[in-house]
């Protein structure tokens, strides 16, 4: 280790905090490993500034390249990791991604989401239904259920002045028996943006820009832990090649196909064939 390494340590010794303390020593005694490493040149280390100044540069309201950034690179998800250790039982979370909008619209039991249908092609409604519950499968009343997916095109609303903001998103409640019910559209696969610094990234190494087609949730109930999470398409082609590494098998579902039924027309208002996914979520239990 060089002195001047052992200095910068040393600088940050007055932080009283041992947990910030411990962050930024570390980061910084690591970052000189590095650099020290790879033996980095000064040319290399203008660019490292001038992408990183340039990834701020990208972000503003609807958009941020650093979230992004470290989806790519998989910090996100080895974030999540450590930070879920996995209980058997307990619905993984995944990875929660740049395109969350908060206080969406509150929708009923069984509402659809889709405000605004692409007139170009008839879609057949997708019903999602199940329920919320903890570990020892009692229902967990009252969880907060917030919905978000991209449009046929791919596109999240906020990204797509085409829709408006509500589309393809709401706050759904669980009722008494942790049950819910959705309505929306089969997602597709889309390509995170490529137009910014991570685009460069990913070119520069001939990665691909595509996420397997999902639905994201963020669950939300009292005394219980908050789920982040999606619900993938059996059968995607990238469900091996997310370019954010966020699949886990436990999240991937299969959707059946279901005639009308007068029934399903008078409880959903389901005038067509439709599809159909059952998922039960499990939360897992905040320490008392
Ligand atoms: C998403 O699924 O919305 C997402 C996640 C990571 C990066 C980009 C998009
Ligand atoms: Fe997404």
């Amino acid at each position: 280790m060089y002195q001047l390494t052992q200095d910068v340590i040393d600088s940050f010794s007055k932080i009283e905090n041992e947990r910030q303390k411990h962050l930024i020593t570390t980061l910084a005694a690591k970052l000189h490993e590095y650099i020290e490493d790879v033996q980095l040149s000064q040319n290399e280390w203008e660019m490292a500034i001038d992408f990183l100044t340039r990834t701020g540069q990208m972000c503003h309201g609807q958009r941020q390249e650093y979230i992004l950034l470290s989806d790519v690179m998989g910090i996100s998800m080895l974030v999540d990791e450590i930070n879920h250790h996995q209980h058997e039982k307990q619905t993984p979370s995944t990875v929660f991604g740049p395109f969350f909008i908060p206080e969406m619209p509150v929708r009923d039991y069984g509402a659809s989401i889709v405000e605004h249908a692409d007139t170009e092609t008839e879609q057949l409604p997708l019903l999602i239904t199940g329920r919320v519950v903890d570990p020892d499968l009692n229902p967990i009343q009252n969880a907060k259920i917030e919905i978000w997916q991209t449009a046929e095109n791919g596109m999240y609303s906020g990204q797509d002045a085409a829709q408006q903001l509500g589309n393809l998103r709401g706050i759904f409640y669980s009722q008494a028996q942790g049950e819910y019910a959705i309505q929306s559209i089969i997602p597709v696969s889309y390509q995170i943006p490529s137009d910014g610094p991570v685009g460069e990234l990913l070119n520069f190494s001939k990665r691909h820009f595509w996420r397997p087609a999902h639905i994201h949730f963020m669950i939300t109930a009292e005394n219980h832990h908050r789920l982040v999470t999606h619900l993938f398409l059996k059968d995607d082609p990238y469900l091996e090649s997310d370019t954010v590494f966020g699949v886990k098998d436990a999240l991937i579902v299969d959707y059946q196909r279901c005639e009308y039924s007068a029934e399903m027309e008078q409880k959903f208002n389901i005038d067509s064939a439709y599809y159909k996914v059952d998922y039960q979520f499990v939360l897992a239990k905040e320490q008392a």
